[in-house]
């Protein structure tokens, strides 16, 4: 029997270097879900079309259903709602969303908290028009997308106050 072909990958993934050896179409949603034990990024339509499995792959959110292992080179840097947490735009995000009563059965939740900080890392003052833009590739069935741009821009609005804040107390 042939032996399938395997690529060998060294990936930093939420900030910690992860080796792998895996077959070079493997889907990078399998990846992280079935071999690094990280179920944040949801499968949804398995095509590109829901936004359920967005990850960041070097500050850039791509569908994690339709990206594979060949394509992602060794030192790429790869986030996932798992590893949101630790930065202060991440936790400014997920309390505005919580807050702003944004959530409702959270499928689509870790994917749109993806799109939403990869906007927010490019576009510290995004306009609502924006913030559409940015998840226009994000689908949810249950809230009606109205408090999730809301949440995000009330996101925006914090993480700017926190900033001046944070510059006022350095120049003081
Ligand atoms: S599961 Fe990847 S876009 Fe829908
Ligand atoms: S909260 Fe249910 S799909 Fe978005």
């Amino acid at each position: 029997m042939k032996a399938v072909a395997r690529v060998r990958r060294t990936w930093i993934v939420n900030g910690e270097e992860r080796k792998l050896s895996v077959a070079p179409m493997r889907r990078l949603l399998d990846i992280l879900r079935a071999d690094l034990g990280l179920y944040g990024a949801k499968e949804g339509c398995g095509e590109g079309e829901c936004g359920a499995c967005t990850v960041l792959i070097n500050g850039e959110p791509r569908v994690a259903c339709l990206t594979v292992a060949a394509q992602i080179p060794d030192g790429t840097e790869i986030l996932t709602i798992e590893g949101l947490a630790d930065t202060a735009e991440g936790r400014i995000l997920q309390e505005a969303f919580v807050s702003g009563g944004a959530v409702q059965c959270g499928f689509c939740i870790p994917g749109m908290l993806m799109a939403a900080y990869a906007l927010l890392l490019n576009n510290s003052e995004p306009s609502e028009e924006d913030v559409r833009r940015a998840l226009a590739g994000n689908l949810c069935r249950c809230t009606g997308y109205v408090n999730i741009v809301k949440a995000v821009l009330a996101a925006a609005r914090r993480l700017n106050e926190t900033h001046r804040a944070e510059s006022q107390g350095e120049q003081a």
